[in-house]
């Protein structure tokens, strides 16, 4: 039986992906231009589930109170992989004035500055890492906005909206399941909610739904560009298996010879920029010089005329070169982490093991079948398999609380907003609630 609730679900689902997305692609409004609220640490407890511990870490946050009206509510950025996501980049702060919104954001624990003042940086063992769960994580969450309705006067019966994307739009769907008290409802913004585990296909059906999309949003836009970076995505993944890209590539302009260590690091570019320009068609501040990335990348592909050229176009977006040679030594080419890091890994190989990544043959990007948390050597000398590491989707969506009964009992608002086409994907979340009616 459907509840009303689900009912008025779905029609919040279709208007606010509408309002949500317009508001994404409003960037460049001026509030958030000429913002730059200070970034602050809040004094947080290390483990939250010992009452006696004392043990605390500074995580950094930001907060603007300017446009609160009392009773208004807190629009709260819970930051997730990467260091603090900049309340002046995030559309909650252009809702503030007309909501009477306070606006704050808190980084992750263990990412940014957001670390136990004991960690061991130079060689982290597991230890360092125990207190890196997904309790604490939403625990952060509950103490920072408590801490605001008690400070800002007025605020004390403010209800909290919590935001997240990606691995965030989990913790902000988990947020609500586990916190209803603390949390009032939540936008999940792209979250991964139901494609967990399963090394093999049967154990994870949805294995392959993240490049699914992103090769359905490419070849709706364009075939003809979406064959051409097929064809050269799978010369540029041939060569770096074979180390000869230098042949391969002869029309790829480098500004100096790149060594076998940087190919490898220029091929997980490109194919993570056809993955994010796919999800982020707007002027996405400080990742893409280009008001609209996809049609931008795919009128430059198809003006290209060889692979070597096709593969320079997300090359040169990414290190902000609009022409000219690439520079292999670009820190925004080479010379950052392929991945997000020890503290992401640490996360997925313990209790977010989301798969994503992996494209089925004939799909935008070469075919490829990693196993979910197969990278787990961090923080351990070898790799490492967590216990239930060959368990299925379904029994991690049973273990994460997000089964569509759960999700149907939470009495509280969850928003999930979708890929920008509002169309299959992985990530849709409660609009599968929608397929039931
Ligand atoms: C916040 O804490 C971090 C880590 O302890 C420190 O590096 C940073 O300088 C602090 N920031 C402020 C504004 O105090
Ligand atoms: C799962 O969610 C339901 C409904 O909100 C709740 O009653 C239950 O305690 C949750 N279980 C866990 C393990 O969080
Ligand atoms: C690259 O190396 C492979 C294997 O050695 C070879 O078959 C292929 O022809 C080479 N490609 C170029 C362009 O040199
Ligand atoms: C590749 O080149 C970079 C930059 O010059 C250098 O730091 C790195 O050590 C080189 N890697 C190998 C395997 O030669
Ligand atoms: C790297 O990217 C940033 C945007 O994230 C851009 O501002 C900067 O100019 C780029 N740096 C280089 C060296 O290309
Ligand atoms: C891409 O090319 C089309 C056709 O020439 C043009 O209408 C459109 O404005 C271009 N888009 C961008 C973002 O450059
Ligand atoms: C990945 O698995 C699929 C399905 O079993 C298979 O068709 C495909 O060839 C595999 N790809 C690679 C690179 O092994
Ligand atoms: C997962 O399955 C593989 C292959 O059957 C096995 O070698 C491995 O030990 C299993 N891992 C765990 C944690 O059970």
């Amino acid at each position: 039986m459907l509840s009303s609730l689900t009912a008025h679900l779905c029609v919040l689902l279709l208007v606010l992906v509408a309002v949500v997305s317009n508001a994404v692609q409003a960037s460049t409004a001026p509030l958030s231009a000429t913002l730059t609220p200070e970034i602050l640490n809040f004094t947080q407890k290390l483990d939250h589930s010992a009452k006696d511990s004392q043990e605390t870490f500074q995580q950094s946050y930001q907060i603007v109170t300017d446009y609160f009206r009392e009773g208004g509510p807190i629009l709260f950025v819970q930051s997730a992989e990467s260091p603090l996501v900049l309340l002046q980049y995030n559309v909650f702060i252009d809702w503030a004035e007309e909501l009477g919104a306070i606006v704050a954001t808190l980084e992750h624990r263990f990412f940014g500055t957001s670390y136990p003042e004991d960690f061991h940086f130079a060689n982290p063992g597991p230890d360092d890492y125990a207190q890196l769960t997904l309790d604490n994580a939403i625990k952060d969450g509950v103490h920072f906005v408590n801490w605001i309705r008690e400070t800002v006067p007025g605020a004390q019966d403010s209800k909290v909206i919590y935001n997240g994307g990606s691995y965030g739009g989990f913790l902000a769907a988990e947020a609500i399941i586990r916190e209803p008290d603390a949390f009032y409802g939540s936008i999940a913004s792209s979250p991964l909610l139901y494609s967990f585990g399963g090394q093999t296909l049967e154990g994870n059906p949805h294995h392959y739904a993240g490049l699914d999309m992103v090769s359905n949003i490419w070849f709706d836009e364009s075939a003809e560009a979406a064959y051409k970076i097929q064809e050269a995505t799978s010369l540029f993944s041939r060569c770096v298996a074979e180390q000869n890209c230098s042949d391969a590539l002869p029309d790829l302009p480098l500004c100096s010879e790149a060594n076998a260590t940087q190919w490898t690091q220029l091929y997980g570019k490109v194919t993570s920029s056809y993955y994010s320009i796919s999800q982020f068609n707007y002027a996405f501040v400080n990742v893409w010089p280009w008001a609209y990335p996809l049609q931008t990348a795919i009128n430059l592909t198809l003006a290209a005329s060889s692979p070597g050229e096709v593969l320079a176009v997300p090359l040169r977006g990414v290190s902000w070169a609009q022409d000219g040679c690439i520079d292999p030594n670009n820190r925004n080419l080479t010379g950052q982490p392929t991945f997000f890091g020890d503290s992401f890994q640490w996360i997925r190989c313990t209790y977010f093991p989301g798969s994503f990544g992996d494209s089925r043959p004939g799909s935008l990007l070469p075919s490829s079948n990693t196993t979910v948390g197969g990278d787990c050597w961090s923080p351990y000398a070898v790799p490492w398999q967590a216990p239930d590491f060959n368990e299925t989707n379904e029994y991690f969506v049973e273990k994460l609380n997000l089964t569509l009964e759960t999700l149907d009992q939470t009495e509280r608002l969850l928003i999930v907003q979708v890929d920008y086409y509002a169309r299959s994907s992985p990530y849709r979340g409660f609009d599968v609630i929608c397929d039931y009616t």
